[in-house]
């Protein structure tokens, strides 16, 4: 009889259901939840999992208990969300898709992972898979941004690094993919708000990510506090059971959200807490989190007949699964047994380091005021985001919630020694006192450059911080006219760098500006990399991975839109437009400048007619005409000319880089398999058209930039 087995036999109800209860240590975030002291719970079996403890100590405390005085001694599954790094705090998601470099993001998770683990944890709650088109809604921090080919390659690079090969690995941890599914299409971009999304969209944009992290081997996944088209994600059968374990074959675990099965008493769908278990526990949900709602309620609907025992078992037996196969019943103390040494967390800072410098976009650098003169003797940081260390760590510390970060005042004192820095917060950065501005402007006098500092506080994203209007914070926008007034009076040059776990609405800034820069939240390495950037140590990278607004009412915005058709047509007035907005985004999905220049030419697509099971070989020939080495992002896209569906304008398809040194020639080499042309037809089944296809490519999804050739899908 197999270890499981062995316990599924000996176990009491109460104990099957603790295995199904995960409850936080120590602290509560809504509703009557049942943490607090679960010490006895965890000795008498009726609590099996824990979450956001941490550190090794604790953590082996509360294992302890589990396996050495509970009877049937089941060690604990205890999980904290590691969203973008444990202690040490890379970049956050957002930032971090900007990078486009799945090597990083695998690299990343496997650091998170490593040092989550050495705290002795087994599960994060990450990958947060959402794809959102609306930085009106808080959580774009913690997600991929807009595209969902993109977020499909950012799932599977996660997996592989929170999990590797060997779940038992001291080293791996269960990766979760959330929330599960279309949680960024919140009706108005808030929080928690309802999801109304077409059957067409949730296949083409939303479900892709969490396919491809079922293919990864994703050990868990959570579904989204939200509704889906009226009902409740931690409720839906049909994606849940049939698509997810049906289809997709998913038999890992499925953790709720945060007292997410409590809650579909509040969507309406469940009369009380014996409603809301029958309905999750039916819909694949294993374990309950902070609800209580399995222990409370099970043993009534057992009663009632609603649900039956072999229904708990087929949950129990997941959960014991997960445990066995993270080697918890083997050796529940292998997570987090020796601390780390120091050298390991100085090459993990340096990689945070190194990734922050990657994750820099820069969006505008008129007449090259990037990077920074040599010979400058002053500089002014200005702005309530200069000296902001907390902020930059962003909306999710979690475990990094003590650790140090380097705000860009540091940063930037410690790389230019010799250089006049002068500081001044001017505006704090959601008030209304204006009173600082002027003293803050007079900075500039004998300056050489500004550096000007503005955004959100790290807490004006991240979860339940939607904003209505992604702008400049409090009376920032006065700062930067005064400081650009002073500053252009001189002659000195600005550079506006924009901290935000969204694209901002910042039209006059990107006009007025000299340069400028979004840094997001970068993490504890923050100031360094900025630093690293605009003094010229590195090329920026970065691309941007949303859409940048000219106005909140263009959203949702997004580079894949659908023709319409009526399309933009300055020469008809009765055409999709705004009258007071240009269609267009501000900056444009993958938009980042570099201190290079590069040309493109010559792209080359064969074979000219191809079948589904051939491969395209696509290249495309690069000169950097600018006057520094760098490294350029090329992106494919594709584009059905005639389809039996209207088809996004584009679609990404690839994307690939090359550093070239001032003057040098290079070329670009992509694949694309047919077969990934395929899409869903009129009736929503996978399709391979033949037809014309454009294949287009180029630096970001701003159409004019890119190179295009027609080849014929046969
Ligand atoms: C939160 C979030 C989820 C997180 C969970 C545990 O409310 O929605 O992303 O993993 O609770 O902290």
């Amino acid at each position: 009889m197999s270890r499981i087995d062995n316990l599924m036999a000996r176990m009491t109800l109460a104990e099957k259901l603790g295995q199904l209860t995960m409850t936080a240590s120590s602290y509560t975030v809504t509703g009557p939840v049942i943490a607090g002291d679960s010490t006895q719970s965890i000795i008498d079996g009726t609590i099996g999992n824990l979450l956001n403890m941490v550190g090794a100590g604790p953590v082996h405390e509360m294992q302890r208990l589990a396996v050495e005085k509970s009877r049937l001694r089941i060690p604990l599954l205890i999980g904290l969300d590691i969203i973008h790094g444990h202690r040490t705090l890379f970049p956050i998601p957002l930032a971090e898709a900007g990078v486009f470099d799945e090597n990083l993001w695998e690299r990343t998770a496997r650091e998170a992972a490593r040092e989550g683990t050495a705290d002795g944890l087994a599960m994060t709650f990450a990958p947060m898979l959402d794809v959102s088109r609306d930085p009106r809604w808080g959580r774009t921090a913690e997600g991929p941004g807009e595209d969902s080919w993109l977020n499909a390659r950012i799932a599977q690079a996660k997996v592989r690094g929170f999990q590797g090969n060997d779940l038992s690995s001291p080293e791996a941890m269960a990766a979760c993919a959330k929330h599960f599914v279309a949680y960024g299409g919140v009706t108005a971009g808030r929080e928690y708000a309802a999801v109304d999304i077409s059957e067409r969209n949730l296949r083409e944009v939303y479900l892709p990510g969490f396919a491809a992290a079922v293919h990864a081997g994703v050990a868990t996944l959570m579904p989204a506090f939200t509704d889906l088209n009226g009902v409740p994600m931690t409720a839906h059968i049909p994606l849940l059971r049939d698509w997810l374990r049906g289809e997709m074959g998913f038999d890992g675990v499925i953790v709720s959200d945060y007292n997410a099965i409590a809650e579909l008493i509040k969507h309406g769908v469940a009369a009380d807490l014996v409603d809301a278990a029958v309905l999750a526990l039916k819909a694949g949900v294993d374990i309950d989190m902070m609800a209580d709602a399995y222990r409370k309620g099970l043993p009534i609907a057992l009663e009632q007949g609603r649900v039956t025992i072999e229904e708990i078992d087929a949950s129990v037996r997941r959960v014991l699964r997960l445990k066995e196969q993270l080697g918890l019943f083997d050796d529940p103390y292998r997570r987090g047994a020796t601390p780390e040494p120091a050298a390991v967390v100085a090459r993990r800072h340096a990689l945070a380091r190194d990734v922050a410098r990657r994750a820099v976009v820069m969006l505008k650098n008129e007449r090259d005021t990037l990077p920074l003169s040599a010979a400058a003797k002053a500089l002014c940081v200005i702005g309530p985001l200069a000296d902001a260390s907390t902020e930059m760590k962003g909306p999710w510390w979690g475990a990094g919630e003590h650790e140090p970060a380097i705000s860009v005042l540091a940063g930037l004192r410690a790389a230019l020694p010799q250089t006049d820095i002068r500081h001044a917060p001017g505006v704090a950065i959601e008030s209304d006192d204006e009173s600082g501005i002027e003293a803050a402007a007079r900075l500039c006098d004998g300056a050489d450059a500004v550096l000007l500092c503005l955004g959100e506080r790290a807490t004006m994203s991240g979860e339940a911080a939607s904003r209505a209007t992604p702008a400049l914070p409090g009376r920032q926008q006065a700062l930067a006219e005064a400081v650009m007034a002073r500053a252009h009076a001189l002659g000195i040059p600005v550079v506006a760098i924009l901290f935000s776990g969204r694209p901002l609405v910042v039209p006059w800034l990107s006009e007025h500006a000299d340069a400028l820069l979004a840094a997001w939240f970068l993490g504890v390495e923050a100031g360094h990399a900025i630093a690293d950037v605009v003094t010229g140590q590195v090329s920026p990278v970065g691309r941007t991975p949303m859409s940048w607004p000219r106005a909140v009412g263009q959203v949702p915005i997004f580079y894949g839109q659908r023709p319409s058709g009526r399309p933009m047509n300055p020469a008809d007035y009765f055409t999709s437009k705004y009258q007071d907005v240009d269609n267009t985004p501000l900056y444009a999905f993958g938009h980042g400048l570099t201190y290079g220049r590069f040309s493109y030419d010559d792209l080359q697509v064969a074979p000219p007619r191809v079948r589904e099971q051939d491969t395209l070989k696509i290249s495309v020939s690069l000169r950097n005409v600018g006057a520094r080495e760098a490294e350029e992002t090329v992106f494919l896209f594709v584009r059905a000319k005639v389809s039996r569906v209207t088809r996004p304008l584009l679609e990404l398809k690839g994307y690939a880089k090359l550093r070239l040194k001032p003057g040098e020639a290079g070329s670009v080499d992509l694949e694309l398999r047919a077969a990934e042309l395929r899409l869903l037809g009129p009736d929503l089944q996978p399709l391979f058209e033949t037809g014309e296809v454009e294949i287009l490519v180029g630096p970001s999804a701003e159409q004019t930039g890119l190179l295009r050739q027609t080849i014929e899908l046969c």
